[in-house]
């Protein structure tokens, strides 16, 4: 018999499974599955990133690369950072790897230490606090309100939890389920306390940066408070804002020291991503930023779509998403005729075919996320079938 190490039972397979293996399930007898809980556009990757992979390919840029990266790339990272956002990195604060999830467990996995804990908005990234597991340390979760503008942390709670022992604090803005965005007033907020408290540093997981609505950029802590610089460290990739989820490129910028540490931990595991993913990255990033518009501009009129279809038609609540492709609806006014909101995401796979991810995974019960990534035909059937199935929970 196998044995296991005692780290597994820290941390708890992805609570999506279940409902997929339903969806599975229902799918092969027949029934027809929409799922809106995919966590990816649905656009193909745009040609130019795809030739640029296959002269890769045709060049023999296939063999080992650097650790990090390599200096093209890395170069492309800083060149982008400065003209976007002014902040100035060198190629060797800058980390390459196998997706934004494996650059951000690298942080964590290379800083943590038992005992030290990591500060988490909720609702949070599923993955955030099974990674601070694994590396030994204890995730601690922060409030958010929402006061019209989306849920947002409770700013005095984030005060009172940080002790000697907080070692981050995450932000994920565009935030992973409910596309808020944080204003430059709210990150403001953020950096006046944590300039109080030296030894906190900051994990800003940007990689929705790209995709916002109304015109609204995001806005990096760093932008409003440059003497954090030291202790933050930004984690991106190229994943949602290209539709490249599957070439698996992430990338992190930072301390060189922290950076340095991370690259000796990558060494020792998947030394780095496919060579042919780090030139197809150079040519996104160094690319024109059309097709970010043009996926961005549909992807609002597919947020309104679904907005309006069911904020307005159900009793399911939603502050429009500012940013990513999630919307993040809250059930409570079923219960009653639902027990959770993970009874609410089953019945509704299962009457009306319909896959959402219940609030629960994200730390926040009684909500649902749904991504609007998909054609406006597919969406457009689902919003009628939530409508239904929303109708039928309370009999008219
Ligand atoms: C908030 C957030 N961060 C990071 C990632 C990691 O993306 P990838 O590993 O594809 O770069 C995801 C993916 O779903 C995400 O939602």
């Amino acid at each position: 018999m196998p044995t296991y190490a005692n780290r597994m039972s820290e941390i708890k397979p992805s609570p999506t499974i279940a409902l997929a293996q339903k969806a599975k399930e229902l799918k092969a007898n027949g029934k027809h599955i929409i799922s809106l809980a995919v966590g990816e556009p649905d656009a193909a990757t745009p040609e130019y990133i795809k030739l640029a992979a296959i002269k890769a390919i045709e060049n023999n840029l296939t063999k080992y690369t650097p650790v990090n990266g390599v200096i093209e790339l890395r170069e492309a990272i800083t060149r982008r950072y400065y003209n976007q956002k002014r902040l100035e990195y060198s190629t060797e604060q800058v980390t390459v790897g196998c997706g934004g999830k494996q650059v951000i467990f690298n942080a964590l996995f290379a800083s943590l230490n038992p005992g030290d804990e990591v500060l988490i908005p909720t609702p949070y990234w599923v993955s955030y606090p099974d990674m601070v597991k694994l590396a030994g340390g204890t995730p601690r979760f922060i409030t958010c309100e929402d006061n019209g503008d989306g849920l947002k942390p409770n700013y005095q709670q984030l005060e009172e939890m940080i002790n000697h022992k907080t070692k981050w604090l995450i932000l994920n803005y565009p935030n992973n389920p409910t596309g808020t965005i944080l204003s430059k007033q709210d990150l403001r907020k953020i950096a006046d306390i944590l300039l109080k408290h030296e030894h906190v540093q900051i994990l800003s997981d940007d990689i929705y940066e790209h995709i916002t609505f109304d015109n609204q950029i995001t806005t990096n802590i760093l932008e409003v408070e440059p003497r954090l610089y030291p202790r933050t460290f930004i984690a991106n990739g190229v994943s949602k804002a290209y539709a490249m989820t599957g070439w698996r490129l992430g990338y992190g910028l930072g301390n060189k020291d922290l950076i340095k540490k991370i690259n000796t931990l990558q060494s020792q595991t998947t030394y780095h991503t496919s060579s042919i993913s780090q030139y197809a990255a150079i040519a996104a990033l160094t690319g024109t930023d059309e097709f970010i518009k043009q996926h961005t501009a549909l992807l609002q009129k597919k947020r309104d779509l679904i907005v309006n279809a069911l904020h307005n038609n159900t009793k399911l609540c939603c502050t429009p998403p500012n940013g990513s492709f999630y919307a993040f609806f809250c059930c409570e006014k079923y219960l009653g005729k639902i027990k959770n909101d993970v009874d609410f995401a089953t019945l509704l796979l299962e009457r009306e075919g319909v896959a959402v991810v219940p609030g629960s995974a994200f730390g926040m019960p009684l909500y649902f996320r749904l991504s609007f990534a998909l054609n406006e035909d597919t969406l457009k059937d689902a919003c009628e079938r939530i409508q239904r199935f929303c109708k039928n929970l309370i009999g008219h």
